[in-house]
């Protein structure tokens, strides 16, 4: 089985957990892009979506499914988001695709968050995959500087701009041994608008996919 094939069945997987009348939280990557095309089969079904980026807003709105504003919406019943990293508590690593700002509000305002992920995300301490921190520009080397005192080295993600208008600061080398505190710790920083840890809220239900089926961790 491919990788693609893998993140394809955790997506069909987690369709399953749509139900009528939701209104369906969507994340944002290539494996959130399966589920959202899944959910095509299911628009006359559902409310609606709060999309975690202008990318899933447009392929959602591309497919007919109406994108709400998450202002407009509530709380959420669900939220079906991939990640880059996760251990065996579901905290999470986000971000590589720099929308773990709206990802981690939209998981906020969510019952239920289904993280969907090919078996090479899962890992036993977190930190391999670089930390991303979206923070305000003004900030940023003053954030740098923070983050270094932290014992992590920080790199701007060059050429890139959030859909909030903001940078992204990605932190290599620090083995997250306590992603609690690191996550507040982090966004604790004067600039930093949040960081791509997914521990205090973490996801409540992990779909994997391995070349035997999709595991379940939850
Ligand atoms: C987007 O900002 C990320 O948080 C994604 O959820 C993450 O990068 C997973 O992407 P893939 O499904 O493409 O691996």
């Amino acid at each position: 089985m491919t990788q693609d094939e893998m993140k394809k069945a955790v997506a069909e997987a987690a369709l399953e957990y749509v139900e009528s009348g939701m209104i369906v939280g969507v994340g944002t990557g290539s494996t959130a892009n399966f589920f959202i095309d899944g959910l095509a089969k299911l628009k006359g079904k559902i409310d609606g979506t709060v999309a975690s980026s202008v990318a899933s807003a447009d392929r959602l709105k591309g497919h007919g499914i109406q994108v709400l504003d998450s202002n407009d919406a509530g709380q959420l019943p669900l939220y079906v988001d991939g990640a880059d990293e996760s251990n065996r508590y579901l905290h999470l690593i986000k971000g590589g695709g720099g929308a773990l700002t709206r990802e981690k509000i939209v998981a906020a305002a969510s019952d239920k968050f289904v993280c969907i992920a090919d078996e090479s995300k899962l890992v036993d301490v977190m930190g391999k995959f670089p930390l991303p921190v979206e923070v305000i520009p003004m900030a940023r080397s003053y954030v740098a500087r923070e983050i270094v005192k932290l014992g992590g080295e920080p790199v701007l993600r060059e050429g890139f701009t959030t859909d909030n208008g903001n940078v992204i600061l990605d932190i290599h080398n620090m083995e997250i041994m306590e992603p609690v505190k690191l996550e507040t710790t982090l966004n604790g920083i004067v600039g930093v608008v949040t960081n791509g840890l997914f521990a205090i809220r973490p996801a409540d239900v992990l779909l994997l996919g391995t070349p035997a089926g999709v595991d379940k961790l939850e």
